[in-house]
């Protein structure tokens, strides 16, 4: 039953979903009755011209399903270019490839930064999948960068020929389709989806041997086993992006900004439910089956995961905290400090602080992770204290 504390789509809205569905069930059908979870969601997001990030829907800001800290404020950027100057004024070849750039805020107040400090890169690329957002993005930039057109580049691949530079990525992780198991007493059990009489179902299926192996491996590295009716997810994908990106890296830094927890953490046994969430209209709730292609579908990121699939992928961990930690050894408090005006931007401003640092906030169920090769920690590393990803 939906939650009724989310509101109902229009009917157009329920025609375009009701498309994506008939497509989806259609998949099930020739599969034999249940496809992977992962499947599911890629298509629910991704699916060209139907999925939540391909189609034309408003996503992000107060008008959107959700807003990111990009979005919240521009200091957020600033925080991130700063670490980026040392890297770019040493490299004068140095790119920065964005991951799923969104409304293009990051990538606007990543540039008027390293515009005002003099360091702007040779090139800054954008990877974006979907037209709709790729759109959306030139139309902001241009407008708000017109004179850097010619240092923008929208890629549909991520490079193949070797570079140096940063690979920035914010929201990106939790957007990536993951696969789901529940426990069972008699072990781990792939949870894929299936067709009932009223719509989509979550539905048992045989693992594939690579995953199998996945999950005994990670049933083995947990400190307390896990419960049954315990349900989580993992991102199968996650050691061949990291493979991807990092091959053509000769030097520089993948940096990774995402709420999420080291493995411990992640797959412990009060989080009996997961960490899947949807997003419709500013409404939390936990059915991926509703609407698909109307709300986002996420899941937190397993930063073990991610640190291992970087060393897998020949890279080194230079560092790991929260996102409080980093902005605050990035400056930011100095950062804000110049930007302040009238009390009403003030008080404006003390208030994104606020939702960035606070720890019931982004501050502490973000994290950021830098991985890289042939480059030095980011500075604000230093100034604050890690956390191991372990
Ligand atoms: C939650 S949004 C975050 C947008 C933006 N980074 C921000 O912080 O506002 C996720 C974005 O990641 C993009 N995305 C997902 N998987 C991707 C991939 N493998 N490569 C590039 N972009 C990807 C989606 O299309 C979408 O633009």
């Amino acid at each position: 039953m939906t939650d009724p504390s989310v509101p109902s789509p229009p009917a157009d809205a329920l025609a375009h979903s009701a498309a994506l569905q008939a497509r989806i069930a259609e998949r099930i059908r020739r599969a034999g009755g249940v496809i992977d979870f992962s499947e599911y969601m890629r298509a629910a997001l991704y699916e060209p011209g139907l999925g939540y990030y391909s189609a034309g829907s408003a996503k992000f800001g107060a008008a959107g399903d959700f807003i990111t800290a990009p979005e919240l404020s521009p200091l957020f950027g600033a925080c991130i270019a700063d670490q980026l100057v040392p890297l770019l004024r040493d490299w004068p070849d140095a790119q920065v490839l964005e991951l799923g750039p969104g409304s293009g805020a990051l990538a606007i107040a990543v540039l008027r930064r390293l515009a005002a400090r003099r360091a702007l890169p040779a090139r800054y690329l954008l990877l974006e999948t979907s037209a709709d957002l790729r759109a959306r993005q030139q139309q902001a930039l241009t407008a708000a960068l017109p004179g850097l057109a010619g240092r923008l580049h929208w890629l549909d691949a991520p490079p193949h020929a070797p570079w140096r530079g940063v690979v920035l990525a914010n929201e990106v992780l939790d957007a990536q389709p993951v696969s789901r198991f529940m426990v069972t007493a008699s072990g781990w059990q792939l949870l894929g989806t299936g067709l009932s009489d009223h719509g989509f179902i979550d539905r048992p299926m045989p693992a594939p041997p690579a995953w199998a192996d996945h999950l005994a491996r990670l049933a083995a590295a947990l400190p307390v086993p896990l419960p049954v009716g315990h349900h989580a997810e993992f991102d199968p994908a996650l050691n061949a992006l990291l493979k991807t990106l990092a091959a053509p890296l000769e030097a520089g830094w993948l940096m990774f900004i995402d709420y999420g927890h080291p493995r411990a953490a992640y797959y412990h046994p009060s989080r009996h439910r997961g960490t899947l969430m949807c997003h419709y209209r500013h409404r939390a709730h936990e059915d991926p089956y509703l609407w698909p292609g109307l709300q986002d579908i996420t899941a937190w990121v397993d930063f073990t995961a991610l640190a291992e699939a970087g060393h897998a992928a020949g890279l080194e961990l230079l560092g790991y905290t929260t996102q409080a930690g980093f902005l605050l050894g990035a400056g930011l408090e100095t950062l804000a400090a110049e930007g302040a005006g009238d009390a009403v931007a003030d008080y404006r401003q003390a208030q994104q602080l606020k939702r960035l640092l606070l720890p019931s906030e982004m501050g502490e169920r973000f994290k950021v992770m830098v991985l890289g090769r042939q480059a030095p920690p980011p500075a604000a590393f230093e100034r604050i204290e890690r956390i191991e990803p372990l």
